[in-house]
């Protein structure tokens, strides 16, 4: 019998030839050069993918600080990867990048120093029915005689508040236990993303939206300025609500494709620069975002959630660079993992935001940073929404400032 023929994958000109005639939207793309170090890397500037808010999946929409759209990584998991290969996400977050893989046919992989994060993606890749997610939680005893904390109190309802603790003690129990199954496992993730928000989709009264949760001194101030006070909310309709809207998309055939996919996924907690569970030369593409210097607070932002998840937020040790040298030779230590995890002939897509309005480039720390690591940096691809609309009044200058890009380094293993 005839071996399946393997297309090959497009090699980095390939790739340079296709974003330097990218029109999909619309306008030419912009070339430049990004010169650092002796390094000399060719930089593309369009609109790579759509800036339209809903355009994934329905499992991806989950809110998490400074997450990437969908459309990133597949923009390049179709490009840079077959069936079967694993993706890797080092810094992982909600994981868009490792839940795309899997609904691509991928491996996905995934590493976060918070442990949140697995607990908010390893649900959602082998997610149960809607109906045993109604009737578990139907089936729920959400009473709770415990004493309520003052400061929760001014974000929650009493009742709601009774529901929320007897929920957190159950999940947290069931953990302790070893009993936490797939059903339990998809409810808390719903919770965790139900807890704060400013509409009633949420356990909360009106607060900040629900990837950032606001102090509650803070809180205090917006209910006084609001004139409002926490709402009685129906925890178990919320819970449903959000369930079937999550799992709008989901296809029988995917569901039996992902349950092997999920089996075979690795999710880790800890530093992205030891991530030992994956062995050398494993992995095929890698595509990330890193904390940005110390512009995002995930700490501050994550505190009910981890309150929640039993997680003691102040106790994990995110990466907060202050300056950019001591970022760099952070990231050079994750690039050194990476160098061992990705095979040869792999990649990473390594996304930088804008930081300190533009004035920073972080592309230019990323280069020398993964060089000297051993890899090949072949490109910078500056995806910039509102592209189309606006590309006739700017120049390259303009980009340089002020719009809203994601910079992409793009490395060859
Ligand atoms: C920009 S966010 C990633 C968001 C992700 N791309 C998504 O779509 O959700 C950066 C993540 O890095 C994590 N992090 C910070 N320092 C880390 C470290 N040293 N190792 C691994 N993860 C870290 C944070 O907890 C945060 O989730």
């Amino acid at each position: 019998m005839n071996e399946p023929v393997q297309e090959a994958l497009p090699a980095p000109s390939d790739l340079c030839r296709e974003l330097q005639a990218w029109d999909r939207f619309g306008a030419a793309t912009i070339e430049g050069l990004l010169e650092v170090d002796g390094h000399r890397v060719p930089t593309y500037t369009n609109e790579f993918w759509t800036s339209k808010q809903r355009e994934g999946h329905s499992l991806h929409e989950i809110s998490y600080r400074a997450c990437f759209k969908p459309s990133l990584p597949a923009f390049f998991i179709d490009r840079l990867t077959r069936p079967g290969d694993r993706v890797l996400d080092p810094f992982m977050g909600r994981g868009t990048t490792p839940l795309e893989a899997a609904l691509r046919g991928r491996v996905p992989c995934g590493n976060d120093v918070n442990p949140l994060s697995r607990m908010l993606l390893r649900p959602r890749l082998s997610p149960p029915e809607l109906g045993a997610v109604a009737a578990r939680i139907d089936a729920l005893d959400l009473s709770f005689g415990g004493e309520l904390d003052g400061d929760l109190l001014v974000f929650f309802h009493p009742e709601t508040l009774r529901a929320i603790e007897a929920l957190r003690a159950y999940f947290l129990r069931r953990d302790a236990a070893g009993e936490l199954d797939a059903v339990d496992d998809w409810l808390r993730m719903v919770c965790v993303n139900r807890l704060t928000g400013h509409s009633s989709g949420f356990f909360s009264v009106y607060t900040l939206p629900p990837n950032q949760a606001t102090s509650p001194a803070q809180q205090r101030k917006i209910n006084e300025k609001r004139d409002q006070e926490p709402p009685l909310r129906d925890v178990r309709a919320i819970v449903k609500k959000k369930s079937k809207a999550l799992l709008a998309d989901t296809s029988p055939l995917w569901r039996n494709e992902s349950r092997s996919l999920a089996r075979a996924a690795v999710l880790t907690t800890g530093p992205a620069q030891d991530i030992s569970a994956l062995p050398a030369a494993s992995v095929q593409l890698v595509v990330t975002s890193p904390p940005f210097l110390d512009v995002v607070q995930y700490a501050a932002d994550n505190w009910l959630r981890c309150w929640f998840c039993g997680i003691d937020a102040q106790a994990v040790p995110i990466t907060m660079a202050r300056n950019v040298a001591d970022w760099q030779s952070a990231m050079h230590a994750v690039f050194v993992e990476l160098f061992r995890i990705v095979r040869p002939g792999g990649y990473v897509a390594f996304e930088v935001g804008e930081v300190r309005k533009g004035k920073v480039q972080l592309e230019r720390h990323v280069v020398p940073a993964a060089a000297m690591a051993g890899f090949t940096p072949e490109l910078v691809m500056i995806n910039a929404q509102e592209f189309t609309k606006t590309a006739n009044c700017w120049g390259i200058d303009n980009m340089k400032h002020g719009t809203n890009t994601n910079r992409i380094v793009v490395l060859r293993r």
